[in-house]
């Protein structure tokens, strides 16, 4: 269906955990969080339940997020009962790659089509610095295991000034040797990512400075400016999160694993559906397209996001 602005809104994020196996200093705490109480958490039948109301409105693309969805034990369920909901005709997933060795291929067949996997550095040293006790072969290797068992996989780096913006062209060259996608998304400034000071949000354009032979490439209809190195197996995305939001053609709701419909990533607005019945759930989700906001406050270093939560808790 449509908000009161006109967009249609398409695509449901659906966060099935909070918790993770690693420790992004931009993304939570480091002694992680106090894990909520199970009974306040959707159940697996709650969240398939609020898939298919979602889809009864008119989702039509699903992703599913965390936290870390590869550490849910019952992932796979859920996969394949979303995507067998009426009306989803995309299955996608956002993972830290490091579980996914052993996943992505009952991934793919519990109906996952495409992986988004984020890796923000090539250096050992960095990867367990910016993860606080990740370890960057596993990423790798699950980067590895993706190319194996699907046929799109992204990559995200989150652009970090001082942390990895020396390795904007070693992370680029990955479409070198890969069949990826490789996308630079601005830091965004949420609480846990204030501890990198102000020079830490680079404008996305500073990759394009610091790689003057990409070429533009049309838009495949996702919030990236695309383009492409010479000789490329795939594109480098710039998603410009902060510095030239994407509000405007926004299609998407949230919902977090507590049970929270966000209506925007940036607004502390949220809509409990814990509990509901298909047809309250049905309700919730159009409350929440209809109170969506036109767009968010202006983000910087100074104006950080009024989410109210940390990314672990939305789902990015
Ligand atoms: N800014 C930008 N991206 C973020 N993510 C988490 N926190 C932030 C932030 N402050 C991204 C991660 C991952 C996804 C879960 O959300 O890199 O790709
Ligand atoms: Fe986990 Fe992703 Fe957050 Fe890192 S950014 S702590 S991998 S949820």
């Amino acid at each position: 269906m449509e908000d009161r602005y006109g967009r249609a809104i398409t695509y449901l994020r659906l966060s099935v955990t909070e918790l993770c196996n690693l420790r992004c200093r931009y993304c939570m705490p480091e002694e992680g969080l106090c894990k909520k109480r199970h009974e306040e958490m959707l159940t697996e039948e709650e969240m398939i339940q609020a898939v298919r109301a979602a889809a009864e409105l008119g989702v039509t693309k699903l992703r599913i997020t965390g936290g870390e969805p590869l550490v849910k034990k019952n992932i796979l369920s859920i996969c394949e009962k979303a995507g067998q909901v009426p009306g989803i005709r995309e299955l996608c997933l956002t993972t830290n790659g490091t579980l996914l060795p052993g996943l992505a291929q009952p991934l793919r067949q519990a109906g996952v089509s495409r992986v988004n996997i984020s890796l923000d550095t090539l250096d050992e040293e960095k990867y367990r610095y910016i993860t606080r006790i990740g370890n960057l072969d596993q990423a790798i290797a699950g980067i590895e295991s993706a190319l194996e068992n699907f046929d799109k996989v992204k990559i995200n780096a989150v652009l970090i000034g001082g942390f990895n913006d020396d390795e904007i062209r070693d992370l680029a060259e990955l479409t070198l040797r890969y069949p990826v996608d490789f996308r630079f998304i601005e830091l965004m400034p949420m609480h846990e990512s204030e501890e990198f000071g102000p020079k830490a949000y680079v404008p996305g354009q500073e990759v394009l400075a610091r790689l003057p032979e990409l070429s533009p490439v049309s838009s495949d209809g996702g919030v990236a400016s695309l383009y492409r190195l010479p000789g490329g197996l795939g594109n480098i995305g710039l998603i410009s999160a902060v510095s030239n939001h994407f509000c405007a053609d926004c299609n998407r709701i949230r919902l977090t694993a507590d049970g929270k419909l966000k209506p925007c990533l940036h607004s502390s607005q949220e809509i409990p559906i814990k509990g509901l019945d298909y047809q309250g759930m049905l309700a919730a989700m159009e409350q929440a397209i209809l109170s969506k906001p036109a767009a968010h406050p202006r983000l910087s270093a100074s104006e950080i996001s009024e989410s109210g939560r940390d990314m672990n808790q939305i789902g990015g």
